[in-house]
């Protein structure tokens, strides 16, 4: 598994990670079995770098994460966590109080003394306009209590406005062949400034899976049941805000396009960790074979000829998706 310096931080991590929601909450049920298993099969196929966050399923994922490395010493994972949202959305809840609480928890959740990358969890923009954020989070690292920060966005005016931040390790957002508008200035933007990206559902919730139709049905504690129209977080959170009929169309096509033996998932993840700026990419599994399935999606980056895949990613964006996706996002 190819490894990629995580910024400013001197880390590395593998150019494939692994997002951790599914064992959280949100996407149906997951058991603790299955969740430690999933970690397991990821560490083992080389993957060195854990998406989590304090309220995937109220700590449920952090705490699973933490159980499970504190058996298997010497594991060389960083964990990337976020908090902000264990409390509203507003600017006055991004307090250094606050994130001396948040960041106490995950350090007991993870059974660790030091945090090694905490990322505000999709704040307003004001909180990642401040001077005061980072003065909190320089304090934070300052005393030891976490390594290094990021921020996770939603919009890519969001993401330039944290790289141009002079200590800001990492930031997340969404990237995927549904989501193109990060290529024209986040990525440039995070590779002159030293800055780490990290693509987020780089599969479109699944919808890049190939896997649905237009009759496949989401468990009622599924976000793709119950958020496809932003009712409970950003509606850009569930596939990737791509319309759900228009996104399987999308998906024929892109299909249509790949080499031989190669599947949509593959293609997808190889062709986001293979775009200059891109530091890893953290596709969520729900079990062992997709943990297993996306870790070896890195193999492609040995000289797997993409070229028709990448022409159809874009042909695809601009004729279906561009007018409705690149300004909102
Ligand atoms: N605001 C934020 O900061 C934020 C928001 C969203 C996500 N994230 C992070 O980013 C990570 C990734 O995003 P995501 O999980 O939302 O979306 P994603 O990675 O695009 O999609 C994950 C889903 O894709 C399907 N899948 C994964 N691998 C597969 C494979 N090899 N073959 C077939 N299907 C496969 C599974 O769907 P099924 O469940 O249908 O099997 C899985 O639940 C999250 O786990 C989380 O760590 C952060």
């Amino acid at each position: 598994m190819q490894q990629r310096r995580l910024g400013r931080t001197g880390r590395s991590v593998s150019v494939i990670g692994l997002g951790t929601w599914q064992l959280g909450a949100d996407w149906g049920d997951v058991s603790e079995e299955e969740a430690i298993a999933v970690l397991s099969e990821s560490l083992d196929a080389g993957v060195t770098l854990f998406d989590t966050a304090d309220v995937y399923g109220d700590g449920r994922s952090e705490t699973l994460i933490g159980r499970f490395l504190a058996g298997r010493p010497g594991h060389g994972v960083t964990v990337a966590t976020k908090m902000g949202r264990r409390l509203p959305q507003e600017p006055e809840n991004y307090t250094p109080e606050n994130f001396r609480a948040w960041t106490d928890r995950s350090r007991r959740n993870l059974g660790v003394e030091t945090l090694d990358l905490v990322q505000l969890h999709c704040p307003p923009s004001a909180v990642i306009d401040a001077d005061a954020t980072y003065d909190a989070l320089d304090a934070l690292v300052g005393d030891g209590t976490i390594a290094a920060y990021g921020v996770s966005v939603e919009t890519t005016d969001q993401a330039l406005a944290a790289i141009a931040r002079p200590n800001v390790a990492g930031v997340q957002i969404i990237f995927n062949p549904f989501r193109l508008k990060p290529l024209d200035e986040v990525l440039p933007a995070a590779a002159a400034a030293d800055v780490a990206i990290f693509a987020r559902v780089p599969l479109a919730s699944g919808l890049l899976s190939g896997k649905y139709s237009r009759d496949t049905s989401f468990a009622a504690n599924d976000h793709r049941a119950y958020n496809r129209n932003g009712e409970a977080f950003d509606r850009g959170e569930t596939f990737s805000g791509v319309d759900y009929e228009t996104g399987l169309v999308a998906v024929e096509e892109l299909s249509a396009a790949l080499p031989e033996g190669v599947s949509l998932p593959a293609a997808s993840l190889a062709w986001i960790a293979s775009r200059p700026g891109v530091t890893s990419v953290i596709p969520g599994a729900r079990n062992t074979r997709q943990a297993r399935a996306n870790a070896a999606a890195a193999d492609l980056l040995d000289g797997a000829d993409l070229s028709s895949f990448e022409a159809a990613v874009a042909d695809v964006y601009d004729r279906r998706l561009r007018a409705d996706i690149h300004p909102q996002w």
